[in-house]
């Protein structure tokens, strides 16, 4: 059983069968991932860690899942202390690093940087990020918690909130999340916006996807509330960031307009977009999502590997 692609560097390179199997595999990890069965499915493959920009969740969870599958890691997560610092081309990096492991996982600050990884790259590349650009493992394991507490993908409302203009994990789940029929939400700060090229193709491709500034309109039609920080370290301008840096805040009073089985996802990290009081009611679901990034990245390492 194989995907239909070597790379994942953006959802778009997902065929909808490709991630039917990976959800399937990954429901198969659970007991694994939990560390209450043992497994040698990956013994004596090795995983590339480059880290150009900190990581908290997608590194470490890309850790477990090859170790828990009795693989290992090397790799980095500080740049300045491989030869980067001496400057050298991310592509002679890679053509470096694929010479000692199986598969590398990349995240880079450039948009861009993982296709051009993986047109020099032999072995698999997985995307964790580049730049404001893409984070396809983060939305395939955003799709599989929407899967989880919904038990589909299909016909659900999903609001996506924040820093649409900058965040990457928006910009890849809105394609993903508009492809299964789902009706998209995109509410954004005033100048945080989803790029229009993206809402564009999302149009022209018939899908479902309204622009709003208002939470509190929206808020009461969905199934889903995807919170995301204000990407700060994006800015350019100190100011700009301080004008936006407060502008919505997700607590207990403004849910009482949500349905009742209405879910709020965040991939984390947050800051103080979500009230900590709003993580033990029913809505909160973000940190269940975090280990279900353990699953699908095992699925998605025992697929390309
Ligand atoms: C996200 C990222 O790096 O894009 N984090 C993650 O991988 N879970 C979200 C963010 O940094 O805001």
């Amino acid at each position: 059983m194989k995907l239909t692609t070597q790379d994942i560097i953006s959802f778009k390179g997902l065929t909808n069968e490709d991630v039917e199997k990976i959800f399937s595999e990954a429901d198969k990890f659970e007991k694994i991932a939990k560390g209450e069965k043992p497994s040698e499915l990956l013994k004596g493959k090795i995983l590339g860690t480059l880290f150009f920009e900190p990581s908290t969740r997608t590194k470490l969870s890309f850790k477990s899942a090859i170790q828990r599958l009795g693989g290992s890691t090397i790799g980095f997560s500080r740049p300045e202390v491989s030869s980067v610092a001496k400057g050298e081309t991310l592509a002679d990096t890679i053509r470096t690093v694929e010479k000692y492991c199986d598969a590398i996982v990349l995240r880079h600050p450039q948009m861009g940087s993982a296709k051009l990884a993986a047109e020099v790259s032999k072995i698999p590349i997985l995307n964790a990020g580049d730049g404001a650009g893409h984070h396809p493992t983060q939305t395939l394991l955003d799709l599989y918690s929407i899967r989880k507490n919904f038990g589909s993908i299909r016909d659900l409302q999903i609001g996506l909130l924040g820093d649409l203009k900058y965040g990457r994990t928006v910009h890849s789940l809105a394609y993903a999340a508009s492809r299964f029929e789902n009706k998209l939400y995109v509410i954004s700060p005033e100048g945080l916006e989803m790029p229009n090229e993206i809402v564009n193709d999302l149009k022209n491709k018939g899908r479902e996807i309204i622009e709003s500034y208002d939470l509190k309109e929206v808020l009461p039609k969905l199934d889903v509330l995807y919170v995301t920080r204000i990407q700060k370290e994006r800015f350019s301008d100190a100011s700009e960031y301080n004008k936006v840096k407060d502008s919505y805040k997700i607590n207990l009073e403004l849910l009482e307009s949500a349905k009742s089985n209405m879910r709020v996802l965040h991939p984390l990290p947050r800051i103080d977009e979500i009230e900590p009081e709003v993580d033990s009611s029913k809505y909160a679901k973000y940190f269940d999502q975090v280990f279900n990034g353990v699953v699908v990245r095992m699925a998605l390492l025992s697929l390309l590997m």
